[in-house]
């Protein structure tokens, strides 16, 4: 969703914000602008598209200045045109903002400016904030950082927010509640951002600035942080371990596909220092202090979105098949509003990629306030869903850049079954040869993954085969069913081909009615669970002419007769199949959307991380 950044230095800014807004461009936008602040004036250029439209609009325009504030938008109120997008100015064009999330006061608090005299241009709840810190500094005749402090305590909604003074060349105010911001600290320079990306070239030093703080961001001076209550925090100076290069795309022509053949690595250090290479027990440092909680819980609530969600059912399998503990996963979107039975004993636990997710983080807040244990897996460090929960797993799958979530959800698959294996140990509910024999295979993942892997060239060619078709339908049995969602979402997501997924023993009951000879029907028919059931459902799908790429396990001879294509994957234990068998469905939907022209890594109306409900 909507990026930030922001740089005060004494280097040209508007190369650095450029640069920051293209490595955010993953996160999903609609329009880019950009103020910048040389002497007395500030200019403000901004466009309608992508940050190389920006670029193109400004190349003969005035971009000197060592302060400047970047920002991509991703429409909320307004279309996307140029007079919508960020950075807004004042009624005396003295301030300039940008801003992440939403006003939701903001049309009551515009009729009171109109009252006063105020002009509006856009049709933004952004420029009517940026109004009424004008309104308020003018009134209190106080500093910018008090102004904004002032008028946060107006505001009801979500932000993150950089503000910049005509005439004051060394300084920016920053805030946030909802929304991230990271602050890189060199050398009297500073960096904003709406996460680590843009700022890991220049520093490695960052402050994440939490909810409901203000900073004021001097070049000359150390950081001041107050809350907007006015109680004033130290800052905290923590050291990133990101590396340029897991930002950048290493030679291959996207960073979906770089990330799904990350996977393999990804796996790996999602297990790396968890199992005890001698007794071969899981370790979860995050979750040691809950083991007993956990070992007790009488039930566990997933919560999460999209992708998430369908690593959140696996989950389910995962903990009741193993660890015997009753699982519900909701939707953390329809969970936080339908007024859920929770219980203080409950589990509540998130998965999310980003740790912003709006929907997610408010369903976890609301869980802790009804007294659960809120428990996280989250793919990034020190985001808002880590920083809340009691304590949680971190994925350490790196960056992910792609908007279609690939390695985040094999790495979030892996954290469950270990978190699974866990419990089933200290309860016992998972006999000490299962245990092992689990924990073995799990140890055999990666390689198995890169096996996988070796299909791409098979998989590119059913693509081909494929590329033109209106529709496609998903089926998969036991483990495999969230699979099959999954591997619906992903090919919707990014080739805007229809897709569904669904359990394949469901079909008989509604959407057998769509197979004719033009439906493309995937099904995850691999030697496990119910084997002899699926291939009877394929049989189903095959007697109504319907075109089958089945992923079946090496050597399977009976599928193969029936399917008009296979992809093998190795053979493995129910249990741990989503692990390889949701591999294909990323190529496959991968290779349709490259031949269909789609831009695969930013797809049309979505965002990386959905900060906004
Ligand atoms: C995945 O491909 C999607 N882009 C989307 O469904 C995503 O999984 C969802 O928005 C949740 O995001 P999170 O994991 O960052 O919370």
């Amino acid at each position: 969703m909507c990026g930030i950044v922001g740089y005060v230095g004494d280097k040209n800014a508007y190369p650095i914000i450029i640069k920051g807004l293209q490595r955010l461009e993953y996160r999903g936008y609609d329009s880019a602008g950009i103020a910048l602040s040389e002497g007395e004036e500030i200019t403000i250029l901004k466009q309608k598209g992508k940050v190389s439209d920006l670029e193109d609009y400004s190349s003969d325009k005035n971009i000197k200045g060592t302060i400047g504030i970047g920002h991509t938008r991703w429409a909320t109120h307004g279309v996307p045109n140029q007079k919508n997008a960020h950075p807004h100015s004042s009624e005396d064009n003295k301030l300039a903002i940008i801003h992440n999330g939403i006003i939701e006061n903001y049309d009551s608090i515009k009729r009171m400016l109109s009252n006063k005299g105020h002009t509006f241009i856009s049709d933004t709840d952004t420029e009517v904030l940026i109004h009424l810190i004008e309104e308020i500094k003018n009134h209190e005749n106080c500093s910018l950082f008090e102004a904004v402090r002032l008028s946060l305590n107006e505001v009801i909604g979500a932000y993150a927010i950089v503000v910049m003074e005509q005439g004051n060349r060394n300084e920016f105010i920053a805030a946030r509640k909802g929304s991230p911001l990271v602050i890189g600290v060199g050398k009297e320079e500073y960096f904003i951002a709406s996460d680590a990306t843009p700022i890991i070239e220049y520093t490695r030093n960052v402050v994440y600035l939490e909810d409901g703080e203000i900073a004021r961001v001097n070049r000359k001076e150390e950081l001041e942080i107050k809350t907007i209550s006015n109680i004033r925090k130290n800052p905290y100076i923590h050291e990133l371990e990101m590396s340029l290069d897991s930002i950048e795309k290493g030679g291959y022509p996207h960073f979906m596909l770089k990330e799904i053949f990350e996977q393999p690595n990804s796996v790996l250090d999602t297990l790396r220092g968890r199992i005890d290479p001698e007794t071969k027990e899981v370790k979860l440092g995050g979750l040691m202090d809950y083991e007993k909680k956990l070992t007790n819980a009488n039930r566990i609530i997933i919560v999460a979105c999209g992708t998430s969600w369908h690593a959140g059912l696996i989950g389910e399998y995962l903990f009741e098949d193993l660890a015997r503990i009753p699982v519900e996963v909701e939707y953390a979107s329809e969970f936080r509003y339908r007024n859920p039975i929770i219980k203080e004993d409950d589990i509540v636990l998130a998965i999310s990629q980003s740790g912003e997710t709006a929907d997610t983080l408010a369903a976890l807040e609301l869980a802790k306030e009804k007294g659960a244990t809120i428990l996280g897996i989250c793919n990034v460090v020190g985001s808002s869903i880590a920083r809340l929960t009691d304590a949680g797993v971190y994925t350490h799958a790196g960056p992910e850049i792609g908007v279609a979530s690939t390695k985040a959800f094999t790495t979030q698959v892996a954290v469950l079954t270990l978190m699974a294996l866990k419990i089933a140990r200290l309860k016992g509910s998972i006999t000490t040869s299962d245990y092992h024999n689990m924990i073995a295979e799990l140890e055999l993942i990666s390689q198995q993954i890169s096996q996988v892997l070796e299909s791409e060239k098979i998989i590119e060619k059913i693509a081909e085969k494929f590329q033109n078709v209106q529709n496609f339908l998903y089926l998969g049995r036991g483990y495999n069913f969230p699979v099959a969602l999954e591997g619906a979402l992903k090919l919707k997501e990014i080739s805007y081909i229809h897709a569904e997924g669904y359990p394949a023993a469901e079909m008989k009951h509604g959407p057998i009615a769509l197979i004719d000879e033009e439906m493309p029907i995937v099904v995850i028919a691999t030697k496990t669970g119910n084997y002899e059931k699926v291939v009877s459902n394929i049989q189903e799908v095959k007697a109504r002419g319907g075109r089958l790429i089945a992923i079946v396990s090496k050597g399977d001879i009976t599928v193969k007769e029936i399917a008009d294509y296979t992809i093998e994957i190795p053979e493995c234990s129910e249990a741990l199949s989503p692990l390889l068998t949701n591999i294909p469905l990323q190529l496959l939907s991968y290779y349709i959307a490259v031949l269909r022209g789609c831009n695969v890594d930013q797809p049309r109306n979505l965002a990386k991380s959905v900060t906004v409900e």
